[in-house]
């Protein structure tokens, strides 16, 4: 068993690959966090948790002044209490109170993990992957429960949890937050930072540390999406950390909706870290005998630095995270119409990109925005899900058969959760959408989103995706969704219940999306929003891979795919090769530096092919063949990040198969430095011992000349990139 409960010293004692968690029971009373971090056995606790008060620390117990718990360290702190710190739960009570106190009642440990229903969540294949504790905290006034959920991967150094609110009170009671995780430090603030992904459209995941001071520091969505703003992942980072070396506490939200998640460091110098979903934008109403059930935080912590804690993230997601036949199976090469086209195609158009790509090697035409309703601009037709026959004669059946007759498969565009303000569902439903009655409706690219809190609209979305997937041959789905909330509101819900919206368009969401991946096993699905405004582990859960960004610029792409590798791995990224000059950017690149970053992901173009000339039709052909090698080993390897390109002027990362016998590494430049120095690329992870073989280049290196003096690599001019692929000779 990997969770232990110890009678005598009131501890709990959990244990992963190599980490340790630890809480404690202090006065039999308040559970309380005492450890996280290296293996070890369980402290004396005596010394772990002393009391500990502090001036204008109110004390809980009459009878004992020795504490104040906002002087201590709670595994989950409540409103209205001694501890002022950022609450974890708040509820208000039918008589206005919002005053709780937990009490530890109880605790249960099983073996497995068991799913959050309706919830994404990580899994796991056999029962003896995992075990999972249950805490259950009580409020004696309201008989309110409050039962913590921990379970450890006994061979992986990860922690998830989600906590469960029972409401077993006479009355109704309305839950006005509720996070997933808090933890309480013992570390001296100054030794850490806060690390998080923050973004914009086209420019998403980008890395930024911030010292912590006292107070708040937080990060969090109220737009309805997990966001390109910022994701749903943060680490506290000691400041001596590196990719190697240091210690990284890691949190992230296996959730695609509002979330909010920081450190608040107290007056005595200690962090909290904490995650879950948004107080802002949320309220539940738990009637007499509910329960809610608070999305999961996956916990890492990595004891060498920055590298681990991501090879860690990406395991879990590969292997525990994602599901269906493309969890092992290799993605097919791609090419999506949509910077080649816009909405300017007609079938003719696509069946030749198709032919082209067909001779090229590639083996997936995907089919963007534009093919429905009247939509020949964004400003029509979402939600009219039906042929435009004027651009697609024999319809989407019709296309779908030519382009399988020149031997690719085929992939469609949808945008399933929106509503074009013109289009024939709004007319028909203009209730449909979320709203505020009386209220303007504010648009965002001319359309409204469906209140997927409803499940007469959910119904709809599922039966026609449904049926335009069961009614030609479609290998492949991208989903797509263009717009952040605003007046959120719903049109079924009770004036009370109103700031539930949110969070029940995100269970309706799930259930679309379970419903509609489930029927159709077979198909490969790529989540989007806008590029990368909804990467996060709760639509991995049903989609294995996201377009990363709009952004296709291959200078551009060396930090959105950096920063997003710091949670996830390289088989949930798209990545595309684009024409130049690029179309968010302007900038020129090779085509070559374009696909040595996109071979760093799952590979494709997102260009008109048949405009290319003989020779980069050549260079294609090539990169085509290079990423058939390439995807037998990358997506399941170890990443390591070797030069950061947030802190130099080139960028370097490589794959190392788990075995290691394959490497892949890429070096990417930005721009040239006059008179520059010799630049060497320096290999980690490898054979020391072994000899590899450059199969690009033909020359042979050992291991350890490879990690310790490195290739020196080709200069060149701005963006010049070089890759290396290595086999393990002998
Ligand atoms: C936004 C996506 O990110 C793009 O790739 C493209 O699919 C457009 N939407 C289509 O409207």
């Amino acid at each position: 068993m990997s969770i232990i409960f110890d009678n005598e010293k009131k501890a709990f004692l959990l244990n992963t690959k190599t980490t340790s968690y630890i809480m404690h029971i202090f006065k039999d009373k308040y559970l309380m966090h005492v450890y996280w971090g290296e293996k070890m056995k369980l402290p004396n606790m005596l010394n772990a948790i002393p009391p500990r008060g502090v001036g204008f620390g109110a004390n809980p117990d009459s009878n004992d002044k020795t504490y104040s718990l906002t002087a201590m360290r709670l595994e989950y702190p409540w409103s209205g209490g001694t501890d002022y710190r950022n609450t974890a739960l708040d509820v208000t009570f039918c008589d206005g109170s919002h005053t709780t106190e937990l009490r530890y009642e109880k605790y249960e440990i099983i073996k497995g993990k068991p799913a959050l229903l309706g919830l994404p969540s990580t899994y796991t294949e056999s029962d003896d992957e995992a075990d999972t504790l249950f805490i259950t905290l009580k409020d004696a006034l309201m008989d309110l429960y409050v039962v913590l959920s921990y379970t450890v991967y006994t061979e992986r150094d990860v922690i998830t949890r989600s906590v469960k609110i029972i409401n077993n009170g006479k009355n109704a009671l309305t839950i006005d937050k509720v996070l997933s995780a808090n933890v309480d430090f013992e570390a001296d603030y100054r030794d850490y930072t806060l690390m998080r992904l923050h973004g914009s459209w086209a420019r998403e995941r980008h890395i930024e540390y911030q010292p912590l001071a006292h107070g708040i520091q937080k990060i969090e969505s109220h737009r309805g999406a997990s966001s390109h703003q910022a994701n749903p992942f943060i680490a506290m980072v000691s400041k001596d950390a590196t990719e190697d070396y240091g210690n990284v506490y890691a949190m992230n939200f296996v959730y695609s909706g509002n979330f909010e998640a920081g450190v608040e460091v107290c007056e005595l110098g200690k962090p909290r870290m904490f995650m879950g979903l948004n107080g802002y934008e949320f309220a539940w109403e738990l009637k007499s005998g509910d329960e809610f059930v608070a999305p999961e935080v996956v916990m890492v912590y990595s004891n060498e630095g920055l590298g681990k804690m991501s090879r860690t993230f990406h395991d879990l997601y590969r292997e525990r995270l994602v599901r269906g036949k493309y969890r092992d199976e290799a993605r097919p090469i791609l090419v999506n119409n949509w910077e080649g086209t816009y909405f300017d195609f007609n079938e003719e158009k696509i069946v030749n990109i198709a032919k082209e790509a067909a001779n090229l090697g590639i083996e997936l035409m995907v089919l963007d925005d534009g093919w429905f309703g009247t939509r020949n601009d964004d400003t029509t037709s979402l939600g009219d899900w039906t042929p435009n026959y004027e651009k697609l004669p024999g319809g989407i059946c019709g296309l779908a058969k030519k382009v399988n007759e020149v031997g690719l498969k085929f992939g469609l565009w949808f945008e399933p959760e929106m509503v074009s303000a013109v289009s024939n569902l709004y007319n028909e439903h203009p209730d449909w959408c979320i709203h505020v009655k009386d209220r303007n409706r504010s648009q965002c690219r001319h359309q409204h989103t469906l209140d997927l809190s409803r499940k007469d609209v959910q119904d709809y979305v599922i039966s026609a995706i449904n049926g335009v997937l069961d009614s030609a041959n479609i290998s492949y789905v991208k989903w797509d969704m263009n717009r952040h909330m605003t007046e959120p509101g719903s049109a079924l819900l009770d004036a009370k219940n109103q700031k539930e919206m949110p969070h029940r368009y995100m269970l309706g969401l799930y259930r679309c999306m379970n419903e509609i991946t489930k029927a159709h096993p077979d198909v490969l699905f790529e989540s989007c929003s806008g590029g990368g405004g909804r990467f996060d582990p709760g639509i991995l859960y049903y989609m294995p891979q996201t377009w990363t960004s709009d952004d296709t610029d291959a200078v551009e792409r060396l930090y959105i795919q950096y920063g997003t590798s710091m949670a996830y791995p390289t088989s949930s990224m798209g990545a595309h090769v684009s024409a130049v000059p690029n179309h968010q950017v302007g900038r020129i690149t090779s085509l070559k530096a374009r696909g040595d970053v996109a071979m760093s992901g799952n590979f494709g173009y997102e260009l008109d092919l048949t405009n290319l000339s003989a020779e980069e039709k050549e260079i294609v052909k090539n990169q085509v063949k290079t990423y058939k090698m390439l995807r037998e080993f990358v997506p399941s390897s170890d990443m390591y990040r070797l030069i950061d390109p947030f802190k130099k002027d080139v960028c370097a990362w490589e794959f190392v198969s788990k075995d290691k016998t394959k490497v892949f590494a890429g070096y990417f430049r930005k721009m040239i430095i006059p008179n520059h120095p010799d630049e060497r690329l320096k290999f980690k992870a490898l054979d020391p011992d072994a000899l590899y073989r450059d199969v690009e280049r033909n020359t042979e290196w050992s291991g350890d000349e490879l990690m310790n003096i490195g290739i020196i690599t080709e200069y060149g001019n701005d963006f010049t990139t070089c890759t290396y692929i290595l086999e393990k000779i002998s």
